[in-house]
């Protein structure tokens, strides 16, 4: 199902998702235009999305940064059809989410998406290796716990594969939540505070395992972060304050990005 892509580089890409100067819209694997979108708690409605815009390539990695409650969570969301917008355009790879029902929306994420959530969402009957083998049954992958193993492997965690999600450390289980959300190689990798309970050097083994998969793939990175070193490490790092963008390095980063192929295809 996947084509097997050459790795990022500045020039322009070729296949699925290539983008090209002149029409940046048709290559976006994301593409929000005046999101808005409210919630209603307890204490009254909140206005948490304001009218956000934000297109991303085919293949870009984009750190997404902010301050607690801005929104980055609730956008996150949205990209991942688990919230409706109330008002804007919210294209994902190429679906308009709005005209999918909730069985369409399922399809599509399993299809198309990895998600890593701030509070993992393990489920907590399965073991690390159900947790990351169970979606590539669902999605067909006859393969699934073959890719899981080798999933759980690349972060570490070969000898964690038979334990419960209550056996395992905060950053074991955000570990296993990596694996699962990579395993399927998906066109789009959301990760919410990806590194946000590891040390420094797990940390950055997680991050380079995602920027492989992007160079590997042309895997879309979107990472929420409050680690500015990991969102300037991406090739576009954008601000995202009171449920708007407030700051985009645009492609700033492109030649981080080439730099970044050229290390992964040497190594
Ligand atoms: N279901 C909900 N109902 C009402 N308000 C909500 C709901 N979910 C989130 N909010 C509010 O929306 C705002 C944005 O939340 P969000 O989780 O997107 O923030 P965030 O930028 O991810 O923050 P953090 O960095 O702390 O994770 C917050 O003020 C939060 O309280
Ligand atoms: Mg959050």
């Amino acid at each position: 199902m996947h084509q097997p892509h050459s790795p990022q580089s500045s020039a322009p890409a070729t296949g699925r998702g290539a983008a090209s100067a002149d029409s940046p819209a048709a290559a976006a694997m994301v593409d929000l235009r005046d999101v808005h979108l409210t919630l209603v708690g307890t204490a009254g409605p909140v206005n948490i999305l304001r009218g956000l815009t934000l297109a991303i390539p085919a293949g870009q990695s984009v750190g997404v940064v902010g301050p607690s409650g801005s929104g980055k969570s609730t956008l996150l969301a949205v990209m991942a059809g688990l919230e409706r917008a109330q008002g804007g355009q919210v294209q994902v790879a190429g679906q308009d989410l709005s005209r999918l029902g909730e069985d369409g929306l399922a399809l599509f994420r399993r299809q198309r998406l990895g998600i890593v959530f701030q509070s993992f969402h393990l489920i907590p009957t399965m073991t690390a290796l159900e947790n990351v083998a169970v979606p590539l049954e669902l999605a067909g992958r006859r393969d699934a716990f073959d890719r899981a193993e080798s999933a759980l492997d690349s972060v570490g965690l070969a000898h964690r594969r038979t334990h419960y999600p209550t056996q395992l450390s905060g950053g074991e289980q955000q570990r296993v939540a990596l694996a699962r959300a990579a395993a399927g190689e998906p066109d789009l990798l959301l990760a919410d505070e990806p590194t946000g309970n590891l040390d420094a050097t797990t940390g950055g083994g997680i991050v380079d395992l995602m920027f492989a998969l992007q160079a590997r793939h042309g895997t879309t990175l979107v990472l929420i972060t409050h680690d500015e070193g990991l969102a300037r490490a991406c090739d576009r790092m954008v601000r995202i304050s009171d449920g708007r963008i407030t700051e985009d390095s645009g492609d700033a980063g492109a030649d981080r990005a080439a730099a970044k192929a050229a290390r992964a295809a040497g190594g």
